[in-house]
C-alpha cells in the first residue's frame, strides 16, 4: 500500500443549506444544519486513504466538542492519529459553510484556529515517516513554515511533493522552487501568476509562470471544464465527468487526495489525472466534505465506465 504524508488542516464544517444564498443584509430561511469533519488537509487525506493509501496527517486540534467530531472520523476511518496533536488550550478549526440547494455551490468562512500552530517543528517530528513515504501532500490551511518544511523533507528523500495552493495566501518568493506538482483552481492560478484563466491558452500562460517559479508539473482544475495538465513539454485536458451534484464542498480536495494516491502508486500522469477526476466526480454527488470521499472500488468502477481503463 502506498503511503502519503503531509501537514494538513483539521476543521469541522458547520453547514447550512438554503434554497438560495442571501445577498448582503438579507436573511434567508434555511432547511438543514449539519456538523461534519472537514478541512482541506483532512479532506485530502481522507480521499487519499479511501482511494487506497496509508495516510499520515500532521495536524493539531483542540480537546473540545468540535475536536470530538474529528476524533470519531479518524477512528471510524482507521486513519492514523500519530501526528495529530490535541491541546486543551487550543480551539479546533471551524468552517461556516452555506450551500445553495439549487446550484450545489457554496460560500465558506474558515477559522484556522489550532491549525495555525502546525509548523516546522511538528513536520520535522514526523521525519521518519517521510523516509518511506511515496508522496507528500499539503495545502495552505496550516503555516507557510509547514509547507516549506514538508517540501524540504520531500526533496531530501526524493519524494513527489504536491502542493494544493488553497486557499490563496501571500507566499514568500521562491516557495514554488522544487515543487513537483502544483494544483491551483482557476482563481488561485490567476492570483499566483497574474494570468486570468479563461481559455486553454490562458492555462498554458499561467503554467509557464509557474515553471518560471520552479514548479515541475502544473495542474489547473477548471471545475466542470475538467483539469489541465502541463509539464512544459506535454499537456493535456482531462474533461470532467457529468454528474448530478448535490454539494461541491471538498471537490478540489477529492481531486487532490485521489491524485496523491495515484502519484504515490506511480500511475502515468494521464491515468493519475483520470483517477483524480473520478474521485472528484463521485464526491460531488454526496453530502459533506470528508464524508463524501469515494472508496477505491467506486473510483475504479468509474474509471472503467468513463475512460475504459481497468486498473
Ligand atoms: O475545501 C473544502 C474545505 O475548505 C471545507 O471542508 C472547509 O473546512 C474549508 O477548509
Amino acid at each position: 500500500m502506498a503511503k502519503v504524508i503531509g501537514p494538513g488542516s483539521l476543521i469541522v464544517d458547520v453547514t447550512g443549506f438554503a434554497p438560495h444564498l442571501p445577498i448582503e443584509g438579507e436573511t434567508v430561511k434555511g432547511t438543514t444544519l449539519r456538523f461534519g469533519p472537514g478541512g482541506k488537509g483532512s479532506n485530502q487525506m481522507t480521499a487519499a486513504h479511501r482511494a487506497g493509501s496509508e495516510v499520515k496527517i500532521i495536524g493539531r486540534r483542540g480537546n473540545d466538542v468540535l475536536g470530538q467530531i474529528l476524533k470519531k472520523h479518524y477512528e471510524t476511518e482507521g486513519m492514523s492519529e500519530e501526528y495529530i496533536e490535541v491541546n486543551d488550550n487550543d480551539e479546533t478549526g471551524s468552517a461556516l459553510i452555506e450551500i445553495d440547494e439549487a446550484t450545489a455551490q457554496n460560500r465558506i468562512v474558515v477559522i484556522f484556529a489550532a491549525n495555525e500552530k502546525v509548523g516546522r517543528t511538528e513536520v520535522y517530528a514526523a521525519e521518519k515517516d517521510f523516509i518511506d513515504c511515496d508522496a507528500v501532500l499539503t495545502q495552505h490551511e496550516n503555516t507557510v513554515d509547514a509547507i516549506i518544511a514538508s517540501k524540504e523533507l520531500a526533496n531530501k528523500y526524493g519524494k513527489p511533493f504536491i502542493l494544493n495552493p488553497a486557499p490563496y495566501i501571500n507566499l514568500p518568493k521562491g516557495i514554488f522552487e522544487g515543487i513537483d506538482y502544483v494544483t491551483p483552481n482557476e482563481s488561485e492560478a490567476e492570483q499566483f501568476t497574474g494570468i486570468k484563466v479563461n481559455t486553454i491558452e490562458d492555462c498554458h500562460k499561467a503554467a509557464a509562470k509557474f515553471f518560471e517559479m520552479g514548479v515541475k508539473n502544473v495542474i489547473i482544475t477548471l471545475g466542470v471544464r475538467g483539469a489541465f495538465y502541463s509539464n512544459g513539454t506535454e499537456s493535456v485536458l482531462i474533461p470532467s465527468i457529468k454528474v448530478k451534484a448535490v454539494e461541491t464542498t471538498g471537490a478540489g480536495d477529492a481531486f487532490n487526495g485521489g491524485l496523491a494516491t495515484a502519484i504515490a502508486e506511480k500511475m502515468p500522469i494521464d491515468i493519475a489525472l483520470k483517477f483524480a477526476t473520478c474521485t472528484a466526480a463521485i464526491s460531488v454527488t454526496r453530502l459533506g466534505s470528508s464524508p463524501s470521499m469515494p472508496y477505491r472500488e467506486e473510483i475504479l468502477a468509474l474509471m472503467e465506465k468513463e475512460f475504459g481503463i481497468t486498473l
